[in-house]
């Protein structure tokens, strides 16, 4: 472990410690602090929570076999299809079996599931389930009413509080053992230490990584550096997933087209009006996303382009019966009820992410590990639809569990603030908004829907020249984040579920099994490639 609390926190020794420090305030880190309550729990954010999350961001919903025409064994066995044979097989059923307890654990905290005349929950279908099963509300609002539910449920409980504005940037430790959090205050220079007996690593995602994605500025890949820094084992680094339907109108983050629209009949035309999907797979439109995206990014780079045509199968309800994206459209210039919707494949869910067993827990003592930042096997190769949601609350509430039953006596809280870091000149700033963006470009070109061993090295290439210029260690996460992608992406010689290589096309049923790296191994994977570029 690079830090210890001793370089940071001088004054921390021989005093009281945090309990537990959740770092992230999207949905994973919020319902485990819920869950923890009324132990004592820090939750370090970057932007305010209910905000700056990935989870505020989901139209689609959670996947749960609630009705009675489904059953947990479907769920699992679609969820088992989608990953493409490299499922944790007792993770997902442990996921599926526990979904419908985690919905009305959300019920009870206030979120207002779509519900019929007669209060049952109502189920809408999407790519690859075999059943109607997505709790959703207000047709696509499932995450923002999620999250304003539990924000409301986290002010209200005392025994959580928010540090807001502060960005991870290295676990402290000893051994292999974390110990605490070192976070830096957004756009300023002060750090502070939170050394705690407990860490919940919460940060979700690495779209911002990417030039394109639906996800917000905050998922940068932070915690997935932080964690490989210190030493943790990453999974599956590789299978990055890409929405089929981003609206393509020249925003940063793109605005997402919900995969309900495409379940309730929408179609994929090109501007020849031709309905491309026919003829690709027997599902057409609902085909799993991986295909859909690869369809759609082939219509695009051959110059066809790509549209979503919901005239029909929407039409004039559009506005009510999905609001979101009717408002980005309308913002766009564009009428959903009239028009064809540009789309292209953003960067959308990393499968990969910070291996965690069962109960979170990570590869190093002390560190748990939930949402998108985890890799707990649920997802394979290729998650299903509205999975991720479910995953969250899932494993957020299997490690409030498991932490109880580890350490039944919370202590009090403690932080000391100090300010460490020199302030960084202008011109560094500029260099690294550049580094930044060659990050973002060459991970979208090189590392995205279609990849080859050429690319993926010019990658590494960019990504070790860009972060020569980086100072602060946040920057520099965004960088390592960046290169655990690219690098277990080289390693995969086969196409499997969002990994797609142009120059090993075929499933290797040689490969059928999850990639574990460490830093140390993916640092020689960048090596040996910078050598052969
Ligand atoms: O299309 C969607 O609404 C996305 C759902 C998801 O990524 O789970």
């Amino acid at each position: 472990m690079a830090v210890s609390v001793e370089d940071f926190a001088p004054a921390h020794l021989g005093k009281d410690v945090d309990d537990v420090v959740i770092l992230g305030g999207g949905l994973a880190g919020l319902f485990c602090a819920l869950k923890l309550s009324p132990r004592p729990v820090t939750v370090i954010t970057n932007a305010p929570i209910g905000e700056g999350a990935s989870s505020v961001w989901a139209q689609g919903g959670i996947a749960a076999a609630i009705s009675e025409e489904d059953s947990v064994e479907e769920h699992r066995d679609d969820t088992l299809a989608a990953g493409c044979g490299i499922c944790e097989a007792r993770i997902v059923e442990d996921m599926t079996r526990e979904g419908n307890q985690r919905v009305h654990d959300l019920l009870s905290y206030g979120v207002p599931f779509d519900q019929d005349l007669e209060g049952r929950l109502k189920f809408s279908r999407e790519a690859a389930h075999s059943h109607s099963r997505v709790v959703r509300v207000r047709g696509d609002m499932a995450g923002r009413a999620i999250m304003d539910a539990l924000v409301a449920a986290v002010r209200k409980t005392p025994s959580i509080r928010i540090l807001e504005g502060y960005i991870g940037e290295s676990f402290i430790g000893e051994g292999r053992y974390v110990t605490g959090v070192l976070a830096r205050r957004r756009g300023g220079i002060e750090r502070l230490a939170f050394p705690a007996r407990a860490v919940v690593l919460a940060s979700g995602g690495i779209g911002h990584l990417y030039g394109l994605t639906t996800n917000p500025h905050e998922a940068n890949g932070h915690g997935l550096a932080m964690a490989a820094r210190a030493g943790a084992v990453i999974a599956d680094a590789e299978f990055v997933q890409f929405h089929p339907t981003a609206l393509n109108v020249g925003r940063d983050p793109a605005p997402l087209a919900t995969e309900v629209l495409r379940g309730e009949g929408a179609t994929l035309v090109n501007q020849a009006g031709e309905r491309f999907m026919e003829g690709g797979h027997p599902d057409l439109e609902l085909a799993p996303r991986d295909i859909v995206a690869r369809a759609i990014f082939r219509e695009i780079e051959e110059g066809r382009g790509a549209f979503l045509d919901c005239r029909q199968a929407v039409g004039a309800r559009f506005r009510d019966d999905f609001p979101t994206v009717f408002a980005a459209a309308q913002e766009a210039g564009i009428d959903p009820a009239t028009d064809l919707l540009p789309i292209a494949p953003a960067e959308h869910y990393h499968m990969g992410g910070v291996l965690t067993d069962a109960n979170g827990r990570t590869s190093l003592d002390g560190l748990w590990a939930a949402g998108e930042v985890a890799s707990t096997g649920a997802h394979g190769a290729n998650r299903l639809a509205s999975n991720s949601l479910l995953e969250a609350v899932v494993f957020a509430a299997r490690i409030a569990e498991d932490i109880q039953g580890l350490m039944p006596t919370p202590r009090s809280a403690f932080w000391d603030e100090m300010d460490d870091e020199p302030g960084l000149p202008s011109q560094r700033n500029v260099e690294e908004r550049n580094a930044i963006s060659v990050l973002r470009k060459t991970l979208l070109k090189n590392v995205g829907v279609l990849r080859d061993a050429q690319g993926l090295k010019t990658a590494l290439a960019d990504i070790a020249l860009a972060e020569k210029s980086c100072v602060r260690q946040s920057i520099k996460n965004m960088m390592a984040a960046g290169k655990i992608i690219a690098a277990a992406a080289l390693n995969r010689e086969e196409s499997r579920g969002g990994h797609f290589r142009k120059d090993f096309p075929a499933e290797n049923p040689a490969m059928a099994k999850r990639s574990y790296l460490t830093l140390a191994q993916i640092d020689k994977i960048a090596a040996d490639a910078l050598e052969t570029a």
